[in-house]
């Protein structure tokens, strides 16, 4: 290939040479909204690091899951945030807790939306850790229990895909396990499998009030330095039952996104997670960048990396550009 026979700019001369070759497509249906939901009635309180996203009761978030519906996208991942929290995180696995009362609200009245739930403690413990805390550690065993009552009670209200974020070990299998011997053998479970330790859930951690109280979720979270280390994860995570993995966050970790596609070409979610967007989000109020092209630009390189599946805080604005775009 030598100029000047070959000149690549012939097929990027215009718009419609452009979209005839581009290789890689955005669509609203590979697009995970994540959404906040708390207790009250008519509550829509705005997250001010995250501009657009809000602390929705469940009445408010009927309403965002219809819109979200109509512009295509086809999951939405829920977090809580519980009016008491404790040192054992209980109403993250209380039957009527809020996750729980939210899915049995969206299934009943929202048709043909995947509902995904992320698992977790840290929005309900009172130390905001992920698991049962002792001497200031995270017990790895004793948090698995907890974790496979909070995925059960999920999967009972009517959950459609479980994701478990905590990063215990064994928590998969322990989970696939509880599922199945509840005769809930058909819900999928979405493993955050090499999720790292990273400083871009700032904003996220005041959406969902989950700052840990002391030190930090180095001790389960993975160290920003390792690939391998990010394989064995995934590794592990299908061994012990994940359909579906993720890697998170997205944009500073392309390479593991990459990596992981090419060595098990499983269905892969990657998390753009809130400083992501937050960063976004910033430069663009400030006159510093296009926001809507960053927007689009993210999410189609980390699509190019090699994810299936976007968990992204844009999912509606860029469903509504793509859809105006067609
Ligand atoms: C924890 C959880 C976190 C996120 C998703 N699940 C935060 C954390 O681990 O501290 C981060 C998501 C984001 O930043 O958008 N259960």
């Amino acid at each position: 290939m030598n100029f000047p026979r070959y000149r690549l700019r012939r097929l990027r001369k215009d718009d419609l040479f452009r979209r005839m070759f581009r290789e890689t497509q955005l669509r609203p249906d590979d697009f995970i909204l994540p959404l906040f939901v708390r207790p009250g009635k008519g509550v829509k309180q705005p997250i001010s690091s995250m501009p657009g996203n809000f602390q929705l009761s469940i009445d408010l978030l009927i309403k965002e899951v219809k819109e979200a519906k109509s512009l295509g996208i086809l999951g939405v991942l829920l977090f809580g945030i519980p009016d008491k929290k404790d040192e054992m995180g209980s109403e993250g696995y209380a039957d009527d807790g809020i996750v729980q009362r939210a899915v049995r609200s969206i299934k009943e009245k929202v048709d043909g939306m995947i509902v995904v739930t992320d698992v977790c403690l840290c929005e309900y413990t009172s130390h905001g850790h992920c698991g049962v805390v002792r001497d200031g550690r995270v017990i790895n065993d004793e948090t698995l229990e907890l974790l496979s009552r909070q995925a059960l009670s999920h999967a009972a209200a009517g959950a459609d895909i479980i994701a478990p974020s905590d990063m215990m070990d064994g928590r998969v299998g322990a989970i696939r396990k509880t599922l199945d011997e509840n005769r809930l053998e058909d819900v999928p479970i979405m493993a955050y499998a090499a999720k790292f330790a990273s400083s871009f859930y700032g904003p996220f951690r005041e959406a969902a009030e989950s700052k840990p109280q002391f030190g930090d979720r180095k001790a389960y979270q993975m160290d920003p330095a390792n690939g391998d280390e990010a394989i064995r994860e995934v590794e592990l995570d299908i061994a012990e039952g994940a359909d579906i993995v993720m890697v998170k966050p997205a944009l500073p970790y392309l390479d593991i996104i990459y990596r992981v596609k090419k060595t098990f070409n499983r269905p892969l979610a990657a998390y753009n997670v809130s400083g992501e967007f937050s960063m976004v989000k910033a430069a663009s109020q400030l006159g510093w960048m296009d926001g809507e092209l960053a927007m689009m630009e993210s999410l189609t390189a980390i699509r190019r990396a090699g994810a299936d599946l976007l968990i992204t805080y844009f999912a509606k604005e860029a469903a509504r550009k793509l859809v105006k775009f067609q």
